[in-house]
């Protein structure tokens, strides 16, 4: 057995490419690899399709260049693993971003011109009202399209650094929070945008006012947010959490997380919605990571040390009445977590990745600073997460891998369709720095999981777009030897990764049945856009615990945002 398994390894690894060209009958098992550097530090990531990632930098002298000048963003390929740098107008620093629902992706928000510590980067303009829109480009290169800015005719109302963007029911992105200029650590009263705006705008545009904002300063900077079933908004910031109900602007505050950890930067935990399951989609929230440190704004940020122990709890929350008033559950990771993301599977796992052991956010502001990181002792080996294993045994690290790449502040993480994981960043300083222990990192790493290398199953023929609880069918093709009483269908959106969190990521699955041939598959559809807002959705094909690549699919009318309500109620 042994030898045959170290065949395979040694066969294959002249050729381990992140998406694999010739299929192992014996599993690698879960693996890094380290391929591509993305001349830009990857601190915000969104795959846009089967071959594109955009990501995007601060611009500060990265090695990228552009028409003469340093660039801060790029395209990244999946395919060739190589960069493309895209020329910016305005600085993308800290903003947020998604998918609208006619499929167009949208980066909101960024930070004031900075200045490079020589001029070699003179264009970039103020970059938080900025919107930058990409087009639906089949272009599998993405170089015949471009990154649209205009900052006369399309921006948002407010400045926004360190806000975060979601899509919500009808298809727009709500843009919730963040400060209006720099701040050194975190959020204060004086610079805190303390509301939520639209876009495309509501309400004559202007922005609505949020005392859960006011209340959860000064760590309230990239507030973790869900849409829900139901088409209200969850919101969790500091050690806070509430439900906002867009249609009649209302707060409804939810207990407190326990044990006084918080979770948003510069403290940042991370937090996902649990995948949504049919017939109810009953919607659940784990957060997970931060820390325990009083965010009493008469402290001084200067006393905290990047050796403060990260919090080990989780908290989760079903979001029903009898949910809310059993409360949030604690479970304990087995070491601390900042900086931590949460990166939802094909499967409905949850891989529990990036980060560090003690510390805060941030660079350059601790008494006692690791090269400029305000955090310290990375998390090299990822924890997986089982949503539905009993208390108590949902943790592992089983077959997991470590790697030796330290993603400390400003990196990104993303499912891509492949099915691995992408790994970018970090930088914990003003721009870059290539000694000391944690250097401005271009290095990008996949995290491969085990169905990486074998053969897995495939969809075909399925449909562009489809309505809200409509029937559609793909072909599959199901390697013989997976049990095919395991069938799982999940409509994705991958998010986008900035600062510890991952905006508009989500899992549905759908209900789904193999044809008496096993050559196709009948698929319904989420039932309606507040189940899954309308919008592009990876589909994966999940086979007795073997995935197969995603398949990009518009769900619901395809029209530009807001759209009206779509199939059927819950
Ligand atoms: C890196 O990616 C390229 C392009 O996909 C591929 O040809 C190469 O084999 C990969 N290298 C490794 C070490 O995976
Ligand atoms: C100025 O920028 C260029 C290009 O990024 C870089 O090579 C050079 O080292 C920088 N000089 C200083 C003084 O930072
Ligand atoms: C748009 O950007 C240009 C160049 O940075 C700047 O001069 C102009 O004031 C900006 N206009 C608005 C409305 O922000
Ligand atoms: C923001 O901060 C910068 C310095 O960090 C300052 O020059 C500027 O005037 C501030 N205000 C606005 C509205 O940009
Ligand atoms: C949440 O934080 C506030 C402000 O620091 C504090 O007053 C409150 O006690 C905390 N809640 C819990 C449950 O620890
Ligand atoms: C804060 O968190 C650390 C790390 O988990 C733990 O050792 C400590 O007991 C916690 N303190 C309080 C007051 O809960
Ligand atoms: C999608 O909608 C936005 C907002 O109306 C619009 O700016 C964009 O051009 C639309 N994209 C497509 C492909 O129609």
């Amino acid at each position: 057995m042994w030898s045959s398994s170290i065949f395979s390894r040694l066969a294959v690894i002249g050729a381990i490419s992140t998406t694999l060209a010739s299929p192992s009958p014996v599993s690698l098992g879960w693996y890094f690899v380290q391929n591509g550097t993305s001349g830009i530090v990857a601190l915000e990531a969104i795959v846009l399709t089967e071959t594109l990632m955009l990501i995007f930098d601060r611009p500060l002298g990265d090695p990228l260049k552009i028409n003469g000048h340093d660039a801060w963003g790029g395209l990244w390929n999946l395919e060739t693993n190589q960069v493309t740098a895209l020329d910016m107008k305005s600085n993308s620093f800290c903003g947020s971003g998604g998918f609208l629902s006619n499929g167009t992706m949208v980066s909101t928000g960024g930070d004031n011109v900075e200045l490079p510590p020589n001029q070699t980067i003179p264009t970039e303009g103020d970059g938080r009202m900025a919107i930058r829109m990409w087009e639906p480009c089949d272009d599998p290169t993405g170089l015949s399209c471009s990154l649209l800015e205009n900052n006369e005719t399309l921006h948002l109302a407010k400045r926004r650094w360190y806000s975060t963007s979601t899509r919500i029911f009808d298809g727009s992105l709500m843009v919730i929070g963040g400060s209006n200029n720099q701040s050194s650590f975190w959020n204060t009263p004086d610079l805190a945008e303390n509301s939520i705006e639209f876009w495309p705008s509501k309400d004559g545009g202007v922005p609505r006012p949020s005392e859960f904002l006011e209340r959860t300063i000064p760590v309230n900077l990239f507030p973790r947010v869900f849409a829900l079933p139901d088409g209200k908004v969850f919101v969790v910031a500091n050690n806070q959490s509430m439900i906002y109900d867009i249609e009649t602007n209302t707060e409804t505050p939810l207990p407190d997380l326990p044990n006084g950890v918080r979770v948003t930067n510069p403290f940042d935990g991370s937090a996902t919605l649990l995948p949504l399951s049919p017939p109810d989609f009953v919607p659940e929230v784990l957060v997970c990571g931060g820390t325990n440190t009083s965010d009493q704004l008469d402290l001084d940020f200067h006393t905290f040390s990047s050796q403060h122990p990260a919090t080990e709890q989780c908290s989760r929350i079903k979001l029903t009445p009898e949910g809310i008033e059993q409360g949030w559950e604690v479970e304990l990771m087995p070491e601390g977590h900042i900086m931590n993301e949460l990166i939802l599977m094909p499967d409905g796992k949850v891989m529990i990745i990036n980060g560090g052991q003690s510390g805060y956010a941030a660079y350059g502001t601790v008494m006692d600073v690791v090269s400029n990181s305000n955090a310290d002792h990375p998390n090299f080996k990822p924890l997986l997460y089982s949503p539905d294993a009993p208390i108590g045994s949902r943790f592992t690290r089983e077959g997991l891998p470590a790697t030796d790449i330290p993603r400390l502040y400003h990196s990104s993480v993303t499912l891509t369709p492949s099915g691995n994981i992408f790994i970018g960043g970090s930088n914990p300083h003003g721009g870059e720095v290539l000694d000391g222990e944690f250097p401005s990192e271009y290095r990008i790493e996949y995290l491969n999981p085990p169905y990486m290398t074998v053969s897995r199953p495939a969809l075909t023929n399925f449909p562009e777009r489809v309505n809200f609880n409509q029937r559609f069918s793909a072909d599959v093709d199901i390697p013989g030897n997976l049990d095919i009483s395991s069938v799982q269908v999940a409509l994705m959106d991958l998010g986008f990764s900035t600062h510890s969190f991952h905006a508009s990521s989500r899992l549905v699955f759908a209900e789904a049945k193999l044809s008496r041939d096993k050559k196709s598959i009948e698929v319904l559809a989420p039932p309606n856009n507040r189940v899954y807002p309308p919008g592009p959705a990876w589909m994966f094909l999940t086979v007795d615990g073997v995935s197969s690549t995603g398949k990009k699919i518009l769900v619901g009318s395809g029209e530009a945002p807001p759209v009206a309500d779509q199939g059927v109620p819950l």
